[in-house]
């Protein structure tokens, strides 16, 4: 595995591997890697002649320093379990590589209602610090595939919107979500949590299934109280939110419809650790 921490170098080499016609899948990471990301790398590999992946914590996206300062850093182990995984090139910017001091003013995104709902409306700023450095590391690396999960869902209907607006090169696609044998969602922050947390955490997805298993019994908003109602029940949590909502647009479900794919979102606070996912309903 070769590992760049300058653009141009890395640059200079992709040129080369492009020019010997091989394709490019990426996959973005803030690293602290779990099967989760590996999963993205193994599935890039797959489609793939070449498979790069990215570990950059980016502080723009982060609209609070504290989540920032604590997020974990783990770069050894990370660049141990890329090299399992047959991944073929590791890029590892500083700050100042993807945000110089010099730099333009950065674009300011506009991404309609995708970025008024949910993780957008509870992180100010959150999606355009992802569009931001998605849209460098795209620029840097030019990509013809690029692999994100749907774990942050948002994040990928996000990305396609990026993509189409600027014409970007990456077929973006969309990866299962991995979870642990309990099955809690693989997270970074799962390594933050106490052992009680921990030992509650699957509460989480155990209460999404009730939720999807009871569609037929609720109106959407009778199901979204009671998920509220089962998640705060439980001493170690506090629910974030509960939504339910249409899987290609994000418009909040008022009433059942036919023929419509929804999705239920969850976030759930344990302690100050935020934990989120999804299921769908269909
Ligand atoms: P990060 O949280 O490190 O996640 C990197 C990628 O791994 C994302 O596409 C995320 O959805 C995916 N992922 C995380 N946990 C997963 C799981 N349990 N199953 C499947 N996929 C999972 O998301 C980011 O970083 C950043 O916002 C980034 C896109 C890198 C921009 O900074």
């Amino acid at each position: 595995m070769r590992t760049f921490n300058n653009i141009s170098k890395l640059q200079k080499h992709l040129i080369e591997l492009k020019n010997s016609d091989k394709t490019i899948g990426f996959v973005p990471t803030m690293g602290a890697l779990h099967n989760g990301h590996i999963s993205l790398i193994k599935q890039s590999c797959n489609e793939n002649d070449i498979t790069i992946c990215s570990i950059f914590v980016n502080p723009t996206q982060f609209n609070n320093i504290g989540d920032l300062d604590s997020y974990p850093r783990t770069m050894d182990a990370d660049i141990n379990m890329l090299e399992a995984a047959d991944c073929d090139i590791v890029f590892t910017p500083t700050i100042e590589t993807m945000y110089p001091s010099n730099s333009e003013k950065e674009i300011i995104f506009n991404f309609g209602s995708l970025e008024l709902v949910m993780e957008g409306k509870d992180r100010p700023g959150h999606f355009q610090g992802v569009g931001t450095i998605v849209k460098k590391l795209f620029d840097i690396i030019k990509p013809n595939n690029a692999y994100f999960g749907k774990k942050d869902y948002q994040q990928l209907l996000i990305i396609k919107e990026l993509t189409k607006q600027y014409r970007l090169t990456p077929k973006i696609i969309g990866c299962e979500i991995i979870r642990e044998n309990d099955g809690l969602a693989m997270s970074s922050r799962n390594m933050r949590l106490s052992n009680e947390q921990r030992i509650q955490a699957p509460f989480i997805r155990k209460t999404m299934l009730w939720a999807k298993e009871n569609i037929n019994n609720y109106s959407p908003s009778e199901l979204i109280l009671e998920v509220e109602k089962r998640i705060n029940s439980n001493p170690e949590m506090k629910i974030g939110y509960f939504e339910i909502s249409e899987a290609d647009t994000l418009i909040k479900c008022e009433q059942w419809k036919d023929n419509t794919d929804y999705i239920a979102f969850i976030v759930v606070e344990m302690g100050d650790i935020r934990l989120i996912d999804n299921i769908e309903l269909f």
